[in-house]
């Protein structure tokens, strides 16, 4: 729980960037995190996860918190759900493997996300057709400015694609430390994201299962997206914009190809990745800043290129899709 100084964030983002922390510190619990802001003058610069959805693009002047809050805990059970309560510092993909061990069902679509489980409200983690929404039930919160522990219930969070009141009016001001998932007792099945049900077949799954479905969906991400110890990257490097009907007509009469997806407010959700391809960046590589080969929505770190590399890329990308398409698109990943 001590505070080292000038460390090395390297290893600590997916992106593979070099930055430091000038004041750097771990906690494992409330306490250690209190005794930790009450040594320090001012609030921390940044809470940090397991740096899978983060860009440095210069070094941390101010306290990086990592947070290694542990414990997984079933609370209490009804006729058709189980309460599981984990740490915010667990590994996510071992909590999603946890419960599928025990035959808890919901997280299965959610296999292989890198980070961790504080992280998961965060921008309501979603893949393969379900979002953390779908399953939270609540979290506690340690509110910096008054120190006090809050709790969140799911109606609280104001969850929308990638975005809670955490990423937006609430930004910078708790540090969450558990987050508690309803999960089911009787599965209900998620196969209808195309490449999951071809998945299952090439497997030859006979029967049906959250496990099966688990494999199925770390063979897919495993295929088309780069592993970050091998390759730096932080995911989908940008969000699937959202546009009106009006402007959906427009685009489809130029680009009939164009591919989207109709939402439930009328409106259209475009695929990011598409736009970017057509724009000539997929596979593009300048230095060590790149458009990955396979999904044109990732930008990788080949291994020496710096935040701002990547940063100015994406923006050259962002202004390109604009002008192509007259679509804006929004940086997923937080930008340091
Ligand atoms: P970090 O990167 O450490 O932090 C992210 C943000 O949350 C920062 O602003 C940080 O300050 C804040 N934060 C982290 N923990 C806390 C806390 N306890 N309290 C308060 N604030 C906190 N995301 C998806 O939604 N779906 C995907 O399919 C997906 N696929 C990915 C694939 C790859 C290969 C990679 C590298 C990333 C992918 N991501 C995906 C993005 C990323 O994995 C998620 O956003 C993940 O939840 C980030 O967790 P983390 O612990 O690494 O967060
Ligand atoms: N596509 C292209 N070219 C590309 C990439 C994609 O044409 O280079 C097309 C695909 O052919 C497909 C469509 O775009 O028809 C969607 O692609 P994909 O299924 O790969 O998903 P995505 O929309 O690119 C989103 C999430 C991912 C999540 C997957 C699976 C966002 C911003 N990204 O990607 O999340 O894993 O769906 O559900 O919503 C992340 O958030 O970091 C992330 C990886």
């Amino acid at each position: 729980m001590q505070i080292q100084e000038n460390i090395s964030l390297k290893q600590l983002n997916t992106f593979g960037i070099e930055a430091k922390a000038r004041r750097f510190a771990v906690f494992s619990d409330t306490d250690e995190l209190e005794e930790l802001l009450a040594t320090e003058a001012g609030q921390p610069t940044l809470i940090l996860g397991g740096g899978s959805n983060i860009l440095l693009t210069k070094d941390v002047d101010g306290l990086v918190l990592k947070n290694e809050i542990k414990g997984i805990e079933e609370l209490h059970e009804d006729a058709d759900y189980v309460y599981v309560k984990a740490g915010a510092g667990e590994n996510w993909h071992e909590f999603v493997q946890y419960c599928l061990k025990r035959n808890w069902a919901g997280l299965e679509n959610l296999s292989l996300i890198p980070g961790l489980v504080g992280a998961s409200p965060m921008q309501n983690i979603g893949a393969y057709g379900v979002e953390i929404a779908e399953l939270f039930w609540g979290l506690e919160a340690f509110h910096l400015q008054e120190k006090k522990v809050l709790t969140f219930s799911l109606s609280d969070c104001e969850f929308g694609y990638r975005e809670s009141v955490f990423k937006r009016k609430y930004k910078g001001q708790f540090v969450i430390l558990n987050v508690t998932y309803r999960l089911r007792k009787k599965p209900v099945f998620h196969t209808g994201y195309g490449a999951i049900q071809q998945e299952l077949e090439k497997m030859g799954v006979k029967d049906l299962s959250i496990q099966a479905i688990s494999q199925a969906v770390i063979n897919i991400r495993s295929s088309k997206l780069p592993d970050p110890k091998v390759t730096g990257n932080a995911g989908s490097f940008f969000k699937n914009p959202e546009i009106q009907p009006l402007q959906y007509d427009l685009l489809k009469e130029k680009f009939p190809e164009a591919i989207a997806y109709s939402l439930v407010n009328g409106n259209y959700k475009l695929a990011a990745g598409w736009l970017i391809e057509q724009c000539g960046w997929k596979g593009f590589r300048e230095g060590d800043a790149g458009v990955h080969p396979k999904q044109a929505l990732v930008l990788v770190n080949y291994g020496h290129a710096s935040g701002r590399d990547i940063y100015d890329l994406s923006e050259k990308i962002l202004l390109s899709v604009k002008e192509k398409f007259d679509v804006e698109l929004e940086r997923e990943v937080n930008i340091l």
